[in-house]
């Protein structure tokens, strides 16, 4: 069986590392972007990472820079975006991709947050359609969320999870297409009640970032938190719920906090100043920093 040929379409950051994960592991990839000097750089970027991470360079031979959206779908049996996070530009996408592609094709959306039943709710054929939800870097972040809508057939979702597993991610099938999927509820769980920490003057920020990463964050990459309850006991789990729970934040929205930051103009590291504030050399090093993790978690499963 001659492995399915996959179509990416937006060749920035992500699109360009799902493009050379497909092509490392043997498939026929087409990438196209609406922005020329993006699409002839796409090949270059995906070299220079096979480079770094010491893999096959010859791999982004496989992938096939497409000036049109037309060519890059019309052979495709996989259809990936990940094209700027706008319902209105990703909407009008897919249909075009339903005009270009075979009837037969898998459409997926690698929205961040975007209900994948708002992009794809406009389809003819909206069985074939779902979400596809990789993490950044590509390349070096396993998980892929693969979330049904009401309407995905399931034939869509075994072809997917296989797809993305044969290549070497982790996919996970999401059963309902709920904001923020899986991950980004877990983790945005986690940042609201840190944001509430330092609103409410428990801690400062550098504390709360210290105390994830030298305490139960160096345990999460290889013990999960329902995993953790069951070694613990659910009986104790239920104990300190019931006394922890009713303090911890609860709030519908974000943040007062989070907004003054915003107003204030205090974007983070982009405009030198966050939650804590960062030089340019501190930012290289932080990048720099994850990267190494990430490198090193590589394949130690
Ligand atoms: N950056 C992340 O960490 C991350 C993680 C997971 C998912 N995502 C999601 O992936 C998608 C892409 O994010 P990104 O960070 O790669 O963005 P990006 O800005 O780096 O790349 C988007 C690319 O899409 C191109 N584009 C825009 N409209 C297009 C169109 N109609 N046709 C073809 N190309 C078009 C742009 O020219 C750009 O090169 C978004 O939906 C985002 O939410 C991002």
């Amino acid at each position: 069986m001659p492995k399915p040929r996959i179509a990416v379409i937006g060749a920035g950051l992500m699109g360009h590392g799902i493009a050379q994960v497909f092509g490392l592991a043997g498939h026929d990839v087409a990438i196209t972007d609406a922005d020329a000097p993006t699409l002839a750089s796409a090949r270059d970027r995906i070299i220079a990472n096979l480079r770094d991470l010491g893999d096959d360079v010859t791999a982004a031979e496989r992938v096939r820079t497409c000036a049109g959206l037309a060519e890059a779908v019309a052979d495709a049996d996989f259809i990936v975006e990940a094209v700027r996070e706008d319902l209105g530009v990703k909407q009008k996408l897919f249909a075009e991709i339903e005009r270009a592609a075979r009837p037969d094709a898998i459409l997926a959306s690698n929205t961040s947050v975007i209900p994948i039943t708002a992009i794809m709710g406009g389809l003819a054929h909206r069985a074939r359609a779902l979400g596809t939800h990789w993490w950044n870097p590509p390349y070096l972040v396993p998980l892929v969320e693969v979330i049904a809508t009401e309407w995905t057939a399931p034939a869509a979702i075994d072809f997917v999870m296989k797809l993305h597993a044969d290549i070497g991610k982790t996919p996970v099938h999401v059963k309902k297409d709920v904001p923020g999927f899986v991950g980004n509820r877990l983790q945005h769980a986690l940042w609201r009640e840190a944001i509430s920490l330092v609103e409410h003057g428990i801690c400062d920020a550098e504390t709360v970032d210290t105390v994830i990463k030298a305490a139960f964050g160096r345990r999460l990459a290889v013990l999960g938190p329902l995993e953790n309850a069951d070694l613990v006991g659910t009986d104790l789990t239920l104990a300190i719920h019931r006394t922890v729970l009713p303090a911890i934040d609860a709030r519908p929205g974000p943040s007062p906090y989070l907004e003054n930051l915003v107003t204030q103009g205090k974007l983070g590291m982009k405009s030198g100043e966050g939650f804590r504030t960062w030089t340019p050399q501190q930012q290289a090093e932080l990048r720099a920093r994850v990267l190494r993790h990430l490198k090193a978690a590589r394949g130690s499963g």
